[in-house]
């Protein structure tokens, strides 16, 4: 009672539980009733409603009973915190605080015997349910927090594996059947890295691809899980900040053309994501506000400071906030798309630069200024994080790429922006005003 168990269920889409069904899936709902059966489609429908229970609920061994395989998770708040929310109110079981409090004693064992995950706020709830885990120290117990006990196959790129590759291997035990080296950075999303990937591994379809590394390895890597043998599972181990609160969160992963980035891909939810932050110390600088980027962006869209945490809560509301828009759009059809504030300037400056020189992040913390100016809100919270340097383009070039960018629409650019009530997608303003802002970020 109070835990706020209700807000976190509304965050996660609530009243849409079909998304989450197809999260869960990886696919379509039709695609599951036409390769499943409609017995398949109404099994995983059972498993993934997100339901808050009553706080007595698990007195009932029925109820206790009937959770079984459910994931179950424990929102864990301090009796004061619950009981300043319910006082007053007209919960019969909440009318004299005495009783409350011996209430709640009693019941948080029986808690603690049911729960697969104890979360302390909404935001713990949300990644239980993306199946993502974030722990500092987590890479230690890397063995026991990939689900299931088959095979394993490690995949991490050069600098990854000689920093952090041993201490994975250890963890991993006798569960660690091959290990595998990708190309460094975008080398590793191209299709002859692919190609040796796919050639190289060994596992059965019982085996499972830990991916750890940068965005760059997971991106590949999870690619290479949704095509071997028609799937298999995956768990990113995301070593970058890059990575830890964007890449390896909500389950797309591609590879390159040289046509373009990310031409070529699936989505393919992790059966978990493992997240230590602790990983970030070996981190250097330039990637670090590559990162920072994003972070702030998300801060933007959530309408809070995130950037001003410290690395491991910064870490787990970032991936948070991704997760849950994942989850309540798992196909990119909606909502998802608030995800790419400031990164239609920001692809039009990479396109314009021929994607070298202008590094991802660079380009995102001027597209936020634009995106901010366009919403008339204030710039210093990029310029003070991101201290954003304009960069040397061609502006024809970059205007030009604006236009093509996948998210323009009948010839109109499309942009999120921040509204007075959060942020707005698919906003079409004049094209003058748009063209003033990409310049402003040219030198
Ligand atoms: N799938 C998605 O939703 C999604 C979202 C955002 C970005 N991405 C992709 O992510 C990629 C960029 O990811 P990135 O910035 O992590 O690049 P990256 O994978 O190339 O890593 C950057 C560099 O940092 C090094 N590194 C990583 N972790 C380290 C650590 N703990 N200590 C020391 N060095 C470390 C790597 O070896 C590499 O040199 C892009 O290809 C982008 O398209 C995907
Ligand atoms: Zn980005």
């Amino acid at each position: 009672m109070g835990s706020g168990k209700s807000t976190a269920v509304r965050e996660l889409g609530g009243s849409d539980a079909d998304d989450l069904v197809e999260s869960a899936a990886g696919k379509p709902i039709a695609e599951i009733f036409r390769e499943e059966g409609e017995a398949a489609f109404r099994a995983l429908e059972e498993q993934t409603i997100v339901l808050a229970l009553g706080g007595g609920a698990v007195t009932s061994p029925a109820v206790r009973d009937a959770l079984g395989d459910t994931l179950t998770i424990w929102l864990d708040v301090d009796v004061d915190t619950c009981w300043k929310r319910v006082k007053g109110s007209d919960r019969p079981l909440a009318q004299d605080e005495t009783a409350f409090r011996r209430l709640y004693e009693e019941r948080r064992s029986l808690y603690a015997e049911v729960a697969d995950v104890v979360a302390k706020d909404a935001h713990d709830v949300v990644l239980a349910v993306a199946g993502v885990h974030v722990e500092r120290g987590a890479l230690q117990r890397i063995g026991e927090l990939v689900p299931g006990d088959g095979p394993v196959a490690l995949v991490s790129d050069p600098k990854v594996a000689g920093i952090h590759g041993m201490d994975a291997q250890l963890a991993l035990g006798s569960r660690l059947a091959e290990t595998h080296e990708l190309p460094p950075g975008e080398e590793a999303k191209t299709l002859g890295a692919l190609d040796r990937l796919w050639q190289d591994l060994r596992l059965d379809r019982s085996g499972t691809i830990v991916a750890l590394g940068g965005g760059c390895t997971t991106d590949a890597a999870g690619f290479a899980a949704a095509t071997y043998l028609r799937e298999i599972a995956w768990t990113p181990v995301p070593t970058s900040l890059v990575a830890q609160v964007d890449a390896a969160i909500g389950g797309k992963t591609a590879i390159d053309l040289p046509q373009g980035k990310n031409l070529v891909g699936a989505f393919h939810w992790p059966v978990r994501t493992v997240i230590d932050p602790a990983l970030l110390e070996t981190l250097p600088e330039p990637q670090r506000l590559e990162g920072m980027a994003e972070v702030v962006k998300t801060g933007l869209l959530a309408g809070e400071p995130l950037w001003e945490l410290s690395d491991d809560e910064l870490v787990r509301r970032c991936a948070a906030f991704k997760a849950a828009i994942c989850l309540r759009d798992p196909h990119e059809r909606g909502e998802r798309a608030v995800l790419n504030l400031g990164h239609t300037f920001a692809h039009a400056l990479e396109a314009a630069a021929g994607y070298d020189g202008v590094t991802h992040g660079r380009a995102v913390a001027l597209g936020l200024l634009a995106a901010l100016r366009l919403s008339g809100r204030e710039t210093d919270v990029v310029e003070n994080v991101l201290r954003p340097q304009p960069v040397r383009v061609d502006r024809e070039r970059a205007w030009q790429a604006m236009r093509r960018d996948k998210k323009a629409r009948d010839g109109e650019i499309r942009l999120v922006l921040l509204g007075a009530d959060g942020p707005e997608t698919g906003v079409v303003l004049p094209e003058a005003d748009v063209r003033r802002e990409l310049d402003r970020l040219i030198a």
